[in-house]
């Protein structure tokens, strides 16, 4: 067996699978592994991707399987979870560029199977509902990969006092905005608004991946896993899907109590 990914569980169940790992290369090579999965085993397979700087590490481990010729992204459809508004695709600030840069621009994808939702749209209610009519369209996506944020966000679904189900138009919360101020110039050009698939629309995935590490995330991981299911903790959610699989390292891993190494 390897050392250096352990599953935990919390003797509750399956339906949450926790695998924490002893570092970022082997948590992004095990997600990049369960993507992959998915992909060679559809004919059209269907991908729900995900933005920040969790993930870079996976998209790099199925970029290398793309040269390396084992994964064929030429049947592969993608529906991103989110984008900041108002932003054009172009800016190398948006999720778009992001996804161009880190994944797409890199392996063999048909672009015109690339969804990221418009946050450049002049009606951006309507390319909500719109992007939610396409997911519905398609019956949910096989695998929807998940970072979170340190306040327990997926996509831009932040910490409020209801689920919101469908991709709707978003209010960015200070906490997030400084977190993501890292990667603009200066906090006042983070937009303070977002397009984001909601928690229904995540909800609808057959498989959920979710990443994360560092201890910045221990206390979402800790409360996602083990607090009550609220939408003050938006992940915690997570808890009712049929097949979610977390891949974390240790240092995200340490405020948990209730999950421990399998026997
Ligand atoms: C953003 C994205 C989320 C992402 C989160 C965490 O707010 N909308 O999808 O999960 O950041 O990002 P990071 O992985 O950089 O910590």
């Amino acid at each position: 067996m390897a050392t250096n990914a352990t599953w935990y569980t919390n003797g509750k169940g399956k339906n949450v699978k926790v695998l924490v790992c002893k570092d970022y290369e082997t948590l992004s090579k095990r997600a990049a592994g369960i993507l992959a999965a998915v992909v060679n085993g559809n004919t059209n397979p269907i991908l729900g991707l995900a933005t920040g700087s969790s993930p870079v590490g996976t998209y790099k481990e199925l970029i290398k399987m793309n040269e390396e010729g084992t994964l064929d992204f030429s049947k592969v459809r993608t529906y991103n979870l989110d984008e900041y508004y108002p932003l054009e695709p172009t800016n190398d600030q948006s999720y778009h560029y992001f996804m161009n840069y880190n994944l797409f621009d890199h392996v063999n994808i048909d672009k015109n199977n690339v969804h990221v939702p418009d946050g450049n749209a002049a009606d951006i209610e309507k390319a909500g509902t719109d992007y939610e009519a396409m997911l519905d369209e398609i019956g949910g996506v096989d695998i929807q990969l998940l970072g979170i944020g340190n306040n327990g966000h997926i996509g831009f679904n932040e910490p409020t006092d209801t689920f919101i189900g469908p991709t709707h138009v978003v209010e960015l919360t200070e906490s997030t905005i400084q977190a993501n101020a890292r990667f603009f110039e200066k906090i006042e050009d983070v937009p303070t608004k977002a397009i984001s698939m909601g928690i229904g629309s995540i909800m609808k995935a057959k498989k959920i991946l979710l990443v994360a590490n560092g201890a910045g995330k221990a206390d979402a991981i800790a409360k996602t896993l083990e607090g009550p299911i609220t939408p003050f903790v938006p992940a915690s959610i997570l808890q009712l899907h049929q097949d979610v699989t977390i891949i974390i390292d240790e240092a995200a891993a340490a405020n948990l109590k209730e999950y421990k190494p399998e026997a």
